[in-house]
């Protein structure tokens, strides 16, 4: 099966387990709109995304422009790739609502909605919208195993350690250690923006939970991230090599015959200790004295 079919059958599981549940919500007589939100948290949710996101993809969620261009934004209602999970994690990394002046920039991130409202905004737009799927919830992983996953399926764009940084050619990946299980699990299955997504097939469950559990000990050691960088980043990798190298060619300079233009230790040794008697004399003056 090729990649795509796989991601192809992975979104007809995710759809498939969307369906069911609106159904067995709307089988239920209470009704779907009880069990979700109050009117109160309604009210809310629709203020958050007026304030937040109406600007850009429109009351309707249909999309539309970037206010002031003709910027083209996606629309959030009847987009197949929107799904819960992907508007809960565009919202708990920070990557929307994005900066006005550069929607497009994917390397902006900055958390303005608290967990309480995006909470609401992502259940009043799957109410409003019928947008399927669910927030993964996290279970316990083995990160030995996760190191695996992780160097398989991700380090060739977020770097071993999961740092993220320039990947080369003007593209960019964000750091992903440190982000938390959710995010990690919501991002394998949608692929967000031009990441590619990870089927149960490709990536199971308990594959998931090792791999967050990997990028949680990575993020723990605080060292790591910066050789992330290093390894990532060939311009600085090259630049310590050379620098290492230098430092070897100068010290065999240094062992095998000194170049004249090297100070000499020895001299200065011998500059010092001109003015001083040999210690023999000394021990000999000393001696005639007493
Ligand atoms: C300043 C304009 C702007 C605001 C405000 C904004 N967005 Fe976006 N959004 C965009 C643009 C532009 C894109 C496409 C970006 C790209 O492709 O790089 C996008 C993409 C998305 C996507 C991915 C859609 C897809 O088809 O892949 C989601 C989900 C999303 N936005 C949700 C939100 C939510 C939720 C809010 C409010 C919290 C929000 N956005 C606020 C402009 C905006
Ligand atoms: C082909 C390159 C590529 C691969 C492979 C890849 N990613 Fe990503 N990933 C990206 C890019 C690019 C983004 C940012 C998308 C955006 O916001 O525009 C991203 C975003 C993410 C995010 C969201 C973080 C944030 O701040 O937006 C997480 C979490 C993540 N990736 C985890 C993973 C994991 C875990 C794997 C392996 C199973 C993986 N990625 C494989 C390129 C990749």
């Amino acid at each position: 099966m090729s990649q795509r079919n796989r991601a192809l059958l992975g979104w007809l599981v995710v759809v498939a387990a969307g369906v069911t549940l609106l159904a067995a919500r709307g089988a239920s007589p209470a009704g779907a709109q009880s069990e979700a939100l109050t009117a109160a948290q309604r009210e809310r949710a629709a203020t958050v995304y007026a304030v937040q996101c109406a600007t850009c993809h429109g009351a309707d969620a249909r999309g539309g422009v970037v206010p002031g261009t003709d910027d083209p934004v996606p629309a959030l209602a009847g987009n197949p790739d929107v799904t819960v999970p992907y508007l809960d994690l565009v919202m708990r990394v920070g990557r929307m609502p994005p900066p006005e002046n550069d929607p497009y920039d994917n390397r902006a991130r900055n958390v303005v909605i608290g967990d309480t409202d995006r909470l609401l905004v992502v259940e009043y737009l799957a109410e409003q919208f019928d947008i399927p799927g669910l927030i993964p919830v996290p279970i316990g992983g083995d990160a030995a195993r996760g190191r695996e996953v992780f160097a398989t399926n991700c380090a060739q764009c977020h770097g071993s350690t999961g740092a993220g940084g320039v990947a080369g050619a003007g593209a960019w990946t964000p750091p992903v250690a440190g982000k938390g299980a959710i995010a990690i699990a919501e991002a394998i299955r949608v692929g967000p923006f031009q990441m590619p997504a990870f089927s149960p097939e490709q990536i199971p469950a308990e594959q998931v939970a090792d791999v967050a559990a990997f990028l949680q000990e990575v993020d723990e050691d605080a060292g790591t991230p910066v050789t992330g960088l290093i390894e990532l980043n060939p311009v600085y990798a090259s630049g310590l090599a050379a620098i290492f190298v230098l430092a070897i060619v100068l010290s065999l300079l240094w062992i095998a015959g000194r170049p004249s233009w090297f100070p000499d230790p020895a001299g200065q040794h011998r500059r010092g200790t001109q003015p001083d008697a040999p210690v023999g004399a000394t021990m000999a003056d000393q001696e005639t004295r007493s």
